[in-house]
C-alpha cells in the first residue's frame, strides 16, 4: 500500500510556486495577490481560511483577509465582492463556504468576477471547465487530479466511483475524470444518497473518491483488492481523549480499507493540503493573465 502524501506533494507544489514568484518579482512584474472573505466565526472555516492566508505568505504572495460578522447582510457581502471585483491589486479571491443561512450562496458566487474566481465556482468557470476550455478548476478536484498524476495512478479506462455530488467536489470531480487526456479518461459513476446497492458499485471500482461527509462511511468490505481510495471527508468527531476534544475523521474507514488498497490518502495530510496548493496555483494563473 502506498500512501498518497498530500502534505509532501503540496509542499513540493508550493516550492515550485515560490520559484515562479521569485522570477515574477525579479522581472518587476506584479506579485500575485489573493483575498479571502470569511463571514462569521465557524471554527473549521476559520482554520481553512487561516491556512490559505499562511500558504500565501509561504510562497511570497500578497494576501488580504476580510472578516465579516455572522449577521452581515447579503447586500453588504455583495458590496464587498464588488469592491474586490474592481480592485486591480487583487488577482483572485474566494468567499469561504458555507455562508450563514440568511445569505443566498448561489447569488454570492454569481456576483464574483469570473476572471478572479480562483475557486472556480462561478457558472462561467463551471461551464468552461465542462466544455474543456481554459478555466479555474475547483481546488479540491484539481488537487486530486494532481495527486493521482504525480503518483502515476492510472486513470485512463479505470472504473471511477465518486461518492457525493456536491458543486465543490463530487460534480466537478466526475466531469474532470470523464474528460479526455490530459484529464482522467475514466469511466465514471456518481453515487449519492439515493444510490441503491452502493457496495455492489464500489466493489467494482478501481478508484473511489469519497466526498459525502459521513465519517468512516467507506469500509473494507465495500472495496476490492488493489483499489485506489481518495478520502475528501474531514469531519470533527467528539473525542474526549484528545486535548482539543475532537479528532478529524475522513469518509473512509482507514484501518480496514488500507489493508486492501494499493493507493490511499490519509486524513489529515491527504486531500486537504492539496486543495490549498491548487488555490495558490489558480491565483498564480489569475495573476499571469495581467502580467
Ligand atoms: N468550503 C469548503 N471547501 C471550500 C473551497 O474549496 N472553497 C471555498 N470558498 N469554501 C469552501
Amino acid at each position: 500500500m502506498i500512501l498518497l502524501d498530500g502534505k509532501k506533494t503540496s509542499s513540493d507544489i508550493k516550492i515550485e510556486i515560490a520559484e515562479e514568484v521569485k522570477k515574477i518579482k525579479a522581472q518587476g512584474k506584479k506579485t500575485p495577490h489573493l483575498a479571502a472573505v470569511l463571514v462569521g466565526t465557524d471554527g473549521a472555516s476559520m482554520t481553512y481560511v487561516g491556512a490559505k492566508v499562511k500558504a500565501c505568505e509561504l510562497v511570497g504572495f500578497e494576501s488580504t483577509l476580510i472578516e465579516l460578522p455572522e449577521d452581515t447582510t447579503e447586500e453588504k457581502l455583495l458590496n464587498e465582492i464588488e469592491i474586490l471585483n474592481i480592485d486591480n491589486e487583487i488577482d483572485g479571491f474566494i468567499v469561504q463556504l458555507p455562508l450563514p443561512k440568511h445569505i443566498d450562496e448561489q447569488k454570492v458566487l454569481m456576483a464574483i468576477n469570473p476572471d478572479k474566481d480562483v475557486d472556480g465556482f462561478h457558472p462561467t468557470n463551471v461551464g468552461r471547465m465542462t466544455l474543456d476550455l481554459p478555466s479555474f478548476i475547483p481546488a479540491t478536484p484539481f488537487g486530486i487530479m494532481e495527486l493521482l498524476e504525480r503518483y502515476k495512478v492510472e486513470t485512463s479506462g479505470a472504473n471511477v466511483v465518486v461518492i457525493g455530488r456536491s458543486h465543490i467536489v463530487g460534480r466537478p470531480m466526475s466531469i474532470l475524470m470523464s474528460q479526455k487526456r490530459p484529464a482522467g479518461d475514466a469511466t465514471v459513476t456518481v453515487a449519492h444518497s439515493r444510490t441503491k446497492n452502493l457496495p455492489e458499485i464500489t466493489k467494482k471500482a478501481d478508484i473511489i473518491i469519497a466526498a459525502l461527509g459521513i465519517p468512516e462511511f467507506l469500509t473494507g468490505d465495500m472495496v476490492k483488492d488493489q483499489v485506489t481510495v481518495i478520502d475528501v471527508g474531514i469531519t470533527r468527531v467528539d473525542d474526549v481523549s484528545k486535548k482539543r476534544g475532537y479528532r478529524l475523521a475522513g469518509d473512509v474507514h482507514f484501518e480496514s480499507v488500507s489493508k486492501k488498497a494499493s493507493f490511499i490518502t490519509p486524513v489529515p495530510g491527504g486531500v486537504g493540503p492539496m486543495t490549498i496548493a491548487m488555490l495558490l496555483k489558480n491565483t498564480l494563473l489569475a495573476c499571469s493573465y495581467k502580467n
